[in-house]
C-alpha cells in the first residue's frame, strides 16, 4: 500500500485530494493547522475506505510547522510516495492593500514551505527511485496579479524546472493550475464571487481526477480543464502590458485566484 500526504487536506482541492487518494487505496497523511477537523476527516475516511489516516497538525507559516511536516517525509521507516503540496490562501486587496506580514506569510507557505516540503519528499523518493510531488499552483501563475499571481508563478517554474533536474530518477513532480474552483477559499480571504460567471466554477473532485491522471500522464504542469486551456493559450499570445493593465483592472477582487 502506498502513502499519499496531503497539506491543507480538511478544505477544498486538498479535501478532494484526501477522497480520491483513500478511494483509490492509499494510506493518508493528512496535514493542516486545525487538529479537531483532521481528526474527524481521518476517522471519516478510515471508516469509510479501510486506509490508515495519520494526522499531522502544522501552520505551515511557521518554521516549526514546515520542520515537522519536512521530518515526516524524510522518515525512511514510513515512506511517503506521493506529496500533495496544496495548503494556501488568498488576501483581499491590490498591492499596498495587503500588510506586509500578510504579503510574507503567503511567500512563506506557497514558496518557502513548497520549497522546503518538495525537498525533504524528492530526496527520499529519489533514494526508492520512485514517487510523485504535486505542487498545487493556479492559472493565476499566468498574469501579473499580485503577491498571489506571483507566489504561483514560482510554484510553476520551482516545479517545471526541479521535474526536469530529477528526470530519470523516478520521481516525477507536476505543478497543478486549476482556474475558479468551489472550496472555502474566497469566502476565508473575505473575497465575494458574485461577478464571477458560473461557467468559470470547476468542480474539486473533477479538477483532482483530471489532475491525477495528468501526473500519470508524466505531464510537468496541469491545467486540468478545457476552459481554462484554452483561456491559457490566448493570455500567451497577449502583450504583457496589455495582460497587465487587463488584470489589474479587471474584476480584481474577483480574480482568478
Ligand atoms: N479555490 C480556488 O478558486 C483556487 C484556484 C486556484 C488555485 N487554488 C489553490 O488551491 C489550494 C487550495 O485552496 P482551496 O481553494 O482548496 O482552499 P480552502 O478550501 O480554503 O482550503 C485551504 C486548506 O489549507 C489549509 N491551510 C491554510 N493555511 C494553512 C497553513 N498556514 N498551514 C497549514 N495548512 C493551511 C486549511 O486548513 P486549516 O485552516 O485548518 O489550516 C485548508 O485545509 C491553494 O494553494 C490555492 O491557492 C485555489
Amino acid at each position: 500500500m502506498t502513502t499519499a500526504l496531503i497539506t491543507g487536506s480538511t478544505a477544498g482541492i486538498g479535501a478532494a485530494f484526501a477522497r480520491r487518494l483513500a478511494a483509490d487505496g492509499h494510506n493518508l497523511v493528512l496535514v493542516a493547522r486545525d487538529t479537531r477537523r483532521l481528526r474527524e476527516q481521518a476517522t471519516e475516511l478510515h471508516d469509510r475506505h479501510g486506509i490508515e489516516a495519520e494526522v499531522v497538525t502544522a501552520d505551515l507559516a511557521t518554521d516549526d510547522g514546515i520542520e515537522t511536516v519536512a521530518a515526516r517525509l524524510a522518515d525512511r521507516r514510513n515512506p511517503v510516495d506521493l506529496l500533495v503540496n496544496n495548503a494556501g490562501f488568498g488576501n483581499k486587496g491590490r498591492y499596498l492593500d495587503v500588510s506586509m506580514a500578510d504579503e510574507l506569510m503567503m511567500l512563506k507557505v506557497h514558496c518557502e514551505a513548497v520549497l522546503r516540503l518538495t525537498s525533504a519528499a524528492t530526496e527520499a523518493m529519489r533514494e526508492r527511485g520512485r514517487g510523485g510531488v504535486v505542487n498545487v499552483a493556479s492559472v493565476a501563475a499566468f498574469v501579473p496579479r499580485g503577491t498571489y499571481g506571483a507566489s504561483k508563478a514560482w510554484v510553476v517554474q520551482f516545479t517545471q524546472g526541479a521535474a526536469k533536474d530529477l528526470a530519470g530518477s523516478g520521481v516525477r513532480l507536476m505543478a497543478l493550475c486549476p482556474g475558479f474552483v468551489r472550496t472555502e477559499f474566497h469566502q476565508r480571504a473575505g473575497m465575494g464571487t458574485d461577478n464571477i460567471p458560473g461557467w468559470m466554477w470547476l468542480d474539486a473532485d473533477k479538477l483532482v481526477a483530471a489532475a491525477l491522471n495528468d501526473l500519470a500522464r508524466g505531464k510537468s504542469v496541469s491545467i486540468p480543464d478545457p476552459r481554462y486551456k484554452v483561456m491559457m493559450g490566448v493570455v500567451k499570445v497577449v502583450p504583457r502590458g496589455l495582460l497587465g493593465g487587463l488584470s489589474s483592472r479587471t474584476g480584481r477582487k474577483y480574480g482568478p485566484q
